[in-house]
């Protein structure tokens, strides 16, 4: 006899009912994570495949056959709307037949006048203008006031759709492909190319995962990895999904040069990403983009450093990937979707940043700009030092020093323009890596005011108590000696 056969009826009935109700519940779940996962394969694969996606596929129009609702957010890059510090609002442009765009960005030279005077001698003192979104690269590029300065191919590599070009001037290697365009003249390599970058440049177009598609990139985080002691580093093969949602907007948006009679484009981290790092390469490889027009002083440009300030910054240490603040997830349709149209987090605080923080939206705008402002600060103090130790040269110059004088203070002067355009070109305004911006535009006051020689050192050239000791070789002494 069992134990169940001795229980009363009332209590058979009850658990009988138990064992269905169990069941059902049992049967619901699982229907349910069946859904779940049904969904979640939907997401990943259900889109129509109304055509097929090959690596010839350079026009965007034609993914978006496929990809509806990832392109329309694409096209909207061409929106213009600023922010506090990011940005730019559309200025019209009278139209020519050399520069046929009718809507131009601000221009940063008008806003800000001694960057003439850091840059005089460069490209960069003729035209320099804020970034706007995407759509615009290939035109901004084409016709901005530094193609007097005639650039070399290599420009484009940031600026269009490379992957058909590299692979066809490449006859299918797409390392030759680089190599050819970089040291063309501009203007012939603009020809190669028709579009701003497209899907094909960050996509896979058969499994539209994300990929690397420029070798500067390549050889750049290879060598990065290197000095950490990770050899032969295959970014494509080794990468995280989630490392892959920055790798792909640290192709261009790095700081860079170009190498040798090549043309090279060259990320320069081999000793590492920090601006003491970057610094000490270009020493090493003896970088000299221009000499400058007023101190003759032998100089470097830093461009755009985002991967490598945020880099430093508590985000980059937290995990959280470029895309997850410029492109933020959104819904459409029961689809989780990337937020294709990149722009400022600002203009999207709710899902750019409150998916993470709980802190009202304004609150958080709050934070940004105050970090910003008090960035902003600080980084024109540091200005005004280089462009006071620049006048000390160029003064010091007009007096007769020699050059091999004023070799030490042109260091200096080296050192302070990079460390404060290496701030001041990186576009977040100090957000990325505020505890990083701060201490490198203390560096570059520091190199201003310390240059050897200048008013502004601990050796005062104007005090005639000192200008008058004998034996003295301060440079500047001798301009000051002069009645
Ligand atoms: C490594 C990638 C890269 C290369 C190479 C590159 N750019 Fe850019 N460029 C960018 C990025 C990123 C921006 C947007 C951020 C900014 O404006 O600071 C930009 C912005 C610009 C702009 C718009 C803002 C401005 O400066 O007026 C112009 C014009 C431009 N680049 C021209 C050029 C020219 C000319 C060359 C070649 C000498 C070149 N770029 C090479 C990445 C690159
Ligand atoms: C092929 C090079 C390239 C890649 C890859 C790239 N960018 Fe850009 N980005 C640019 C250039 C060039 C501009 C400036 C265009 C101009 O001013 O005409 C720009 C502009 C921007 C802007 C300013 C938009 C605005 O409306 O003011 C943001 C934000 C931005 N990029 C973020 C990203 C993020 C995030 C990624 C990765 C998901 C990324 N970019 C990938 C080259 C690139
Ligand atoms: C934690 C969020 C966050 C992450 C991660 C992040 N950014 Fe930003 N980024 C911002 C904020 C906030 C600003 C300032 C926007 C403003 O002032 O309107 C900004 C500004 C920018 C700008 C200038 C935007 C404009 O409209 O002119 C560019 C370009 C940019 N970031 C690129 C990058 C790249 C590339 C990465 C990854 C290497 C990255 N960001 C990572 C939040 C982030
Ligand atoms: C600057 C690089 C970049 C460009 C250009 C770009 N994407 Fe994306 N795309 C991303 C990133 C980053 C993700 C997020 C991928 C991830 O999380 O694995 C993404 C995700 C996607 C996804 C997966 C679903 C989703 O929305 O998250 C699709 C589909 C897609 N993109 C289609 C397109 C199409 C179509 C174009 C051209 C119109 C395009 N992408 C252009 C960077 C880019
Ligand atoms: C994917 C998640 C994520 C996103 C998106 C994100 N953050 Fe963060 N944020 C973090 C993490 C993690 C930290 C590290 C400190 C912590 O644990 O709170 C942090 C730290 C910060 C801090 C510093 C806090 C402090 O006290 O030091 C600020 C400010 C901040 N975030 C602002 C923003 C803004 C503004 C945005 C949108 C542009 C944003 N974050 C987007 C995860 C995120």
């Amino acid at each position: 006899m069992n134990d169940k056969a001795m229980m009363p009826a009332k209590t058979k009935r009850l658990l009988v009912a138990t064992v269905i109700a169990t069941a059902v519940v049992a049967i619901g779940v699982t229907a349910l994570l069946v859904n779940i996962f049904e969904r979640k394969q939907e997401a990943k694969n259900t889109y129509l495949r109304v055509v097929e996606l090959t690596d010839k596929t350079e026009d965007p129009a034609t993914w978006g056959k496929n990809f509806p609702v990832q392109y329309e957010l694409y096209k909207l890059t061409a929106e213009m709307q600023p922010t506090k510090y990011a940005g730019s609002e559309a200025m019209p442009h009278l139209r020519t037949g050399a520069d046929p765009r009718s809507f131009v960005a601000r221009s940063n030279l008008e806003r800000e006048s001694r960057l003439k005077t850091i840059w005089a001698g460069y490209a960069f003192a003729i035209d320099y203008r804020e970034r706007r979104g995407h759509a615009y690269m290939l035109d901004d590029q084409t016709y901005t006031g530094r193609q007097k300065a005639n650039p070399p191919g290599a420009c484009v590599n940031c600026h269009a759709s490379m992957v058909v070009a590299f692979n066809e001037v490449g006859n299918g290697d797409a390392m030759k492909g680089f190599q050819t365009i970089n040291h063309m003249p501009y203007a012939e390599a603009r020809k190669l190319v028709k579009h701003p970058i497209a899907c094909i440049d960050c996509h896979d177009p058969k499994t539209i995962e994300l990929r690397i598609t420029r070798p500067a990139f390549i050889e750049g985080v290879k060598a990065l990895k290197a000095s950490q002691g990770v050899a032969d580093y295959d970014v494509n093969k080794q990468a995280t999904r989630q490392e892959m949602r920055t790798y792909v907007c640290a192709q261009c948006h790095v700081t860079y040069f170009f190498k040798g009679p090549e043309k090279t484009l060259t990320f320069p981290w081999s000793k590492g990403l920090r601006v003491e790092n970057i610094v000490a390469f270009e020493d090493e490889a003896q970088v000299k983009e221009w000499v400058h027009a007023d101190s003759g002083a032998p100089m470097m440009k830093a461009r755009h450093p985002e991967f490598e300030m945020w880099s430093q910054g508590i985000h980059a240490r937290s995990g959280v990937a470029c895309a997850d603040c410029h492109m933020p997830y959104r819904r459409e349709g029961g689809l989780k979707i990337s937020d294709h149209q990149v722009r400022s987090p600002l203009l999207n605080v709710n899902r750019a940043c409150q998916s993470c923080h709980r802190w009202p939206e304004q609150e958080l705008k709050a934070r940004v700009e105050d970090i910003q402002t008090r960035y902003s600060s600080v980084k024109s103090e540091a200005m005004g030092a280089v462009v006071a130790l620049i006048e000390d040269i160029k003064a010091a110059k007009a007096a007769g020093a020699s050059d091999a004088e004023l070799q030490a203070a042109r260091e200096f002067q080296r050192r302070a323009g990079f460390y404060v355009d290496f701030v001041m070109s990186e576009n977040s305004t100090g957000f990325h890596a505020p505890q990083e911006a701060a201490p490198i535009l203390g560096e570059s006051i520091n190199f201003s005011r310390q240059a050897p020689g200048t008013r502004r050192s601990r050796f005062r050239w104007v005090t005639r108590e000192v200008c008058c000791q004998p034996g003295c070789s301060s440079l500047a002494n001798r301009g000051a000696r002069k009645p």
